[in-house]
């Protein structure tokens, strides 16, 4: 009878774990044409689907794609007095050898959590690049877990050296394990 008890307590108290999970979503996205010539923004926004679930959606023209590499900067930032650098900063010298080759665990991930979601699979892209109805991908984290925080991806494309487009990302994790 004790043994019972006992398994049972324990049941409980697995389940009361795996229920136990935390919010993850995004707080706010933003996005910089800094160079209007390469590409605008017609749309970049979140959209309160309901409580505790947020969706992204973002539609970028592509006006004029070089001849040369576009390159792609990923950095992840963690707030804490302001937003500082946090575990990943990481560039890939051309988007498009990326798209082709898919070489690199981190980026990986990111992207692999919103194929679904995007018309962009690899080059030559669309001229209208979509991103729509993405909701904060929790199976990211699983492979990235994050401690509770509020947290910023910046991606910036560049190319000669100068900065073209920038899409910030912000997210809070709160007691996710
Ligand atoms: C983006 O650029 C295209 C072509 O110049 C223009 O037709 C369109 O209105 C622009 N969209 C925005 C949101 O600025
Ligand atoms: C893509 O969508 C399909 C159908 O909605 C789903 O079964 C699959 O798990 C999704 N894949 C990813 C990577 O989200």
């Amino acid at each position: 009878m004790a043994t019972l008890w006992g398994h049972l307590f324990v049941w409980i108290g697995l389940w009361h774990i795996l229920q136990v999970r935390g919010i993850a979503k995004f707080t706010n996205v933003q996005c910089f044409a800094v160079d209007e010539k390469f590409a605008n923004f017609s749309r970049c926004r979140l959209y309160a689907v309901k409580r505790d679930v947020v969706e992204m959606s973002l539609i970028a023209k592509v006006l004029h794609w070089p001849k040369r590499p576009v390159s792609m900067r990923i950095q992840l930032l963690k707030r804490a007095s302001g937003y500082k650098p946090f575990l990943y900063n990481i560039c890939q010298s051309d988007l498009c050898e990326y798209l082709e080759k898919r070489n690199h665990p981190f980026v990986n991930i990111i992207f692999n959590s919103f194929t679904n979601r995007t018309n962009v699979n690899r080059c030559p892209l669309p001229a209208e690049i979509m991103l729509e109805h993405f909701r904060f991908p929790v199976k990211a984290l699983e492979l990235l877990p994050l401690p509770s925080g509020d947290y910023a991806l910046f991606i910036t494309f560049s190319f000669d050296s100068q900065e073209r487009a920038l899409v910030k990302v912000y997210f809070t994790l709160t007691e996710y394990r």
